[in-house]
């Protein structure tokens, strides 16, 4: 199977070439090379293995999440190492990407994650709603002014917003906690919690960060005040209607029949990736994964309006949510992680691992996992380098990008013999 990975990797040729700077269009050969800091002899591939088919993703994933991962990158694995019905699984699953892409190609799903908010973004988008029963779930909420934040959040929202923020917020926990909560509920959910804050009119908030980034109360409040900016209301019903509608515009009849069966089997967790007693021993036939790079992202602090709107506790997220500083410290997260991975692994099952370069490029994680995945006991296929191909304008900012070494895209595939 080496081989034939090796080969196909070799032999990659773009599906659409691209357009060159003179628009002729062509495909770069692979570039292979040994790993640069491994006694062992690891193959390393590089071309523009999955960027090129960016375009087509489909819409549904169009969801926000800190350090996600494009669609395409576990679409590329699981297409070369799946085949229908197989498990895939993804321990640091975040918005889901790789479940949704999995269940989308008619694979069955794992979907793990420390975060609660990753479940309410992934199982929401495998029971696909009719709009219609979206639109007339959402007319059916009463908008009352009884409901108090229990913080201040007028910098964020204007007032009649608000109300409509906290009215949702209560309609969304009193059928959770009568467990009568459907599929429209959960899907008006994952909705609403994405369109909290961000930077168009398409948000709930005044203009403010990326929506995969909510800022504190008092920095947006400086904000406001340097810009001379304030909230101005937002119609939350109309916004969810129409972001619903833009998350479904490209799913197909059979794409939305592929999430239903998905659902039947798909498997849902919130433990830490070291620890997935629910697993099942030798289950899994890929995991394609996305760990947190040492300490880069804060998932809890970033997520906080986010937690609040969905009544998690972001103190105790954030004491789960593995950071590491040190290298050494991440190292042994990892190794447990590994073990764990290895024991939910079929034989003959494969690990896409993605690792970037951090403290600007002085830690090239590949290096560290290498070592760790080969100690647990898998073996090494290669490492897979994506690089895109740029277009005339951007290739001068992409010489740029590549000099500050920003094309981390890397992947270290393991198989379990
Ligand atoms: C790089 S993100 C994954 C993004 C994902 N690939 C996507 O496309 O959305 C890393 C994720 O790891 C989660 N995480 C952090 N520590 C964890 C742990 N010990 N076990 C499981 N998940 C953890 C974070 O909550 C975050 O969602």
């Amino acid at each position: 199977m080496m081989n034939q990975i090796h080969n196909f990797l070799e032999n990659y040729q773009l599906d659409s070439p691209q357009p060159d700077l003179f628009g002729s269009t062509f495909s770069h050969p692979t570039k292979i090379f040994f790993s640069p800091n491994s006694d062992k002899k690891i193959s390393n591939f590089q071309n523009e293995f999955w960027t090129a088919k960016q375009r087509k993703s489909c819409s549904l994933h169009e969801i926000s999440y800190r350090a996600c991962f494009k669609a395409e990158l576990p679409s590329f694995f699981i297409n070369l190492l799946t085949k229908e019905n197989d498990v895939v699984y993804d321990p640091f699953s975040g918005r889901g990407t790789t479940a949704i892409e999995a269940a989308l190609q008619k694979r069955q799903i794992i979907s793990n994650d420390v975060n609660p908010l990753s479940q309410i973004f992934a199982e929401a988008r495998l029971e696909i709603p009719n709009i219609q029963d979206v639109v007339r779930r959402l007319e059916g909420i009463k908008i009352s002014k009884k409901f108090s934040a229990g913080i201040d959040l007028s910098m964020f929202f204007e007032k009649e917003t608000l109300h409509e923020i906290l009215s949702l917020k209560n309609y969304l926990q009193k059928k959770r906690d009568s467990k009568s909560e459907d599929g429209v509920d959960r899907w008006i959910r994952m909705v609403a919690t994405n369109r909290l804050t961000g930077h168009s009119s398409g948000f709930f908030s005044v203009y403010t960060l990326p929506p995969n980034q909510a800022i504190s109360a008092k920095k947006q409040a400086e904000i406001n005040a340097k810009n001379n900016r304030r909230a101005e209301y937002r119609d939350t019903k109309s916004i969810i209607a129409k972001k619903s509608q833009s998350l479904l515009r490209s799913l197909s009849h059979e794409q939305k029949e592929n999430l239903h069966q998905a659902k039947k089997t798909a498997i849902f967790l919130n433990e830490s990736a070291a620890s997935t007693a629910k697993i099942l021993a030798n289950s899994v036939n890929l995991i394609v994964t996305s760990p947190p790079f040492l300490d880069v992202v804060d998932y809890a602090s970033d997520n906080w309006l986010r937690c609040w709107f969905n009544g998690i506790d972001q103190f105790e997220l954030q004491k789960k949510i593995s950071s590491h500083s040190k290298i050494e410290q991440w190292n042994k997260f990892i190794f447990s992680c590994f073990s764990e991975f290895y024991r939910v692994v079929k034989p003959g099952g494969y690990v896409a691992f993605e690792v970037g370069e951090v403290k600007n490029g002085k830690i090239k994680l590949e290096d560290h996992v290498l070592p760790i995945g080969l100690n647990v006991g898998f073996n090494c296929i290669a490492v897979i380098v994506n690089s895109q191909t740029f277009t005339k304008t951007s290739n001068i900012w992409g010489v740029i990008n590549n000099k500050k070494g920003t094309n981390s895209n890397r992947i270290v595939l393991f198989q379990k013999s």
